[in-house]
């Protein structure tokens, strides 16, 4: 990982030389954004691509040709880390591996991302006060100290945005605090972590949070009609207004859930349909992901078993929420429009079924990384100014970093798997 790491700065390098040979590329230094060691590349993969021919979407190595080489030849730095299966940059032979290059070679790409929903969506929002996303031990993995993300490095947005070649956009909440006076050209993050569709005990709800983005269309004027005609908003829907019902409705069975559910995903649909009328015509929505497995449930069997009645009612939510997101396709008047559906449930089953620490006598992809030293305690917790939890020791090799939360390799192999299957690709055509 390391080496990759250093690889990818490598090829950085090797393009802001080529760029500033050209003298056409100027914005260097107004990266600012804490956010994303990918930002730049969008503007020189652009600069780039303009002027040189595009690769093809399967690349047949020529002779005498690197990874390196390939990068900049086709402007996209994200050639290694999409062929996980080259380990050493140099490992290429002419004409025998083809380098899947991605989206910045589709002409239906979104150039701008809006994301609603929560923590699972989040990369600043939350008021730093009162949030554990914005204190230790969160975001050491990335960018290295707390950033307002709910994990120890990056979250999903992070991934649909590198996905389709763009920054991660900015925070709403931060954006008057970031200094680039183009800082919302990639769209804007309105997710806010613990929130729900409906309200729950932290505020805004996903309807305020398009009431803020109708504002920045209407009053602020931001976005023009193909501004966001060419946008893509995801919704994410994490379970909170779940987690929230639950907890106010102690005394009811299990089952007295299953009425909540359709208002849940009606609401849900409701909201896509309002993202919609106000302009963007791609919109994608996450399925639940299996619930009864996230380490707050599995925590009462040591992180054993997930708890299947649990994902049973998960599973009754996907397939209403699948219903009406098909429903509403039919309905869609404009051959443009298109609803879409991302899905963490088999994509969390299958990273966690498939993690490197894997093992079917002793599964701990179960066991998040970050814990309360007692029940008490959760992770981030700190009394007397004493640490009151553990950090395991490589956040990488976990798929769960605190009790809701996947870490980043988690969210990681999450997209691979959406991408393999062939979920991301939608988002292009
Ligand atoms: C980049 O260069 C263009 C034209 O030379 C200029 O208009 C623009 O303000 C420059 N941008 C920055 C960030 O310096
Ligand atoms: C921060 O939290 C404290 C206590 O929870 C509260 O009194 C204060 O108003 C909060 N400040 C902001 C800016 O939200
Ligand atoms: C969302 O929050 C607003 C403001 O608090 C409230 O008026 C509205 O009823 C809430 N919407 C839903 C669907 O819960
Ligand atoms: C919309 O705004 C973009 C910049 O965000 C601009 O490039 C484009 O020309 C505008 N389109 C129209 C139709 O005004
Ligand atoms: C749950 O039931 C108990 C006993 O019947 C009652 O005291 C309590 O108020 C109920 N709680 C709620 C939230 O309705
Ligand atoms: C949500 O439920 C209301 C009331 O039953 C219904 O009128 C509306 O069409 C539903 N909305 C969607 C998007 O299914
Ligand atoms: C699964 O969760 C439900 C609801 O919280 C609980 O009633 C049930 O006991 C759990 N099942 C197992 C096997 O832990």
């Amino acid at each position: 990982m390391g080496e990759k790491i250093c690889w990818n700065i490598g090829v950085f390098v090797a393009l802001m030389l080529v760029l500033s040979m050209n003298n056409n590329y100027n914005e260097s230094s107004s990266t600012s954004s804490s956010s994303d060691e990918f930002i730049s590349y969008n503007n020189i993969n652009n600069k780039l691509m303009m002027e040189k021919k595009v690769c093809d979407e399967i690349y047949v190595v020529g002779e005498g040709e690197t990874l390196q080489t390939i990068s900049e030849k086709c402007g996209d730095p994200f050639i290694v880390e999409e062929n996980p299966h080259i380990h050493d940059p140099d490992d290429v032979f002419p004409g025998q591996i083809e380098v899947k290059a991605e989206a910045s070679f589709q002409k239906h790409k979104p150039t701008k991302l809006f994301i609603f929903g929560d923590s699972y969506a989040d990369t600043g929002n939350t008021i730093k006060n009162n949030s554990f996303s914005w204190k230790e031990p969160y975001g050491i993995t990335f960018p290295g100290k707390p950033a307002g993300r709910f994990s120890d490095g990056r979250v999903f947005t992070d991934f649909i945005a590198k996905y389709l070649g763009l920054k991660s956009p900015v925070p709403y909440n931060l954006r008057k605090m970031m200094m680039a006076n183009n800082n919302l050209e990639y769209g804007i993050n309105f997710a806010v972590g613990g929130t729900g569709v409906f309200d729950t005990d932290i505020k805004p709800n996903m309807t305020t949070q398009i009431d803020f983005f109708e504002e920045i269309i209407i009053k602020d004027k931001v976005y023009n009609a193909s501004d966001l005609t060419n946008s893509l908003a995801y919704v994410s829907v994490a379970g909170n207004d779940y987690n929230y019902y639950l907890a106010t409705h102690t005394n009811d069975s299990i089952s007295g859930i299953l009425p909540f559910i359709r208002l849940v995903v009606n609401q849900t649909a409701t909201n896509i349909i309002r993202i919609h009328k106000l302009g963007v015509k791609k919109i994608a929505v996450g399925m639940l992901q299996p619930i009864g497995c996230l380490p707050l449930i599995t925590s009462q069997s040591s992180f054993q078993n997930c708890n299947d009645t649990i994902n049973i009612l998960v599973d009754i939510h996907n397939a209403l929420l699948t219903q009406t997101i098909a429903k509403l396709n039919q309905e869609a008047q404009n051959g443009n429009s298109k609803f879409l559906i991302l899905n963490l449930y088999d994509s969390f089953n299958s990273a966690l079924g498939h993690h490197k620490t894997y093992n079917k006598n002793n599964n701990k992809a179960l066991i998040p990384c970050c814990v309360g030293i007692s029940k008490e305690y959760v992770c981030g917790s700190v009394e007397n100014n004493v640490k009151k939890y553990e950090v395991c020791e490589n956040p990488k090799k976990a798929f769960f970093w605190d009790l809701f939360h996947p870490t980043q390799a988690g969210w990681h192999a999450v997209y691979k798997k959406l991408q393999s299957m062939g979920d991301l690709h939608q988002l292009l055509s």
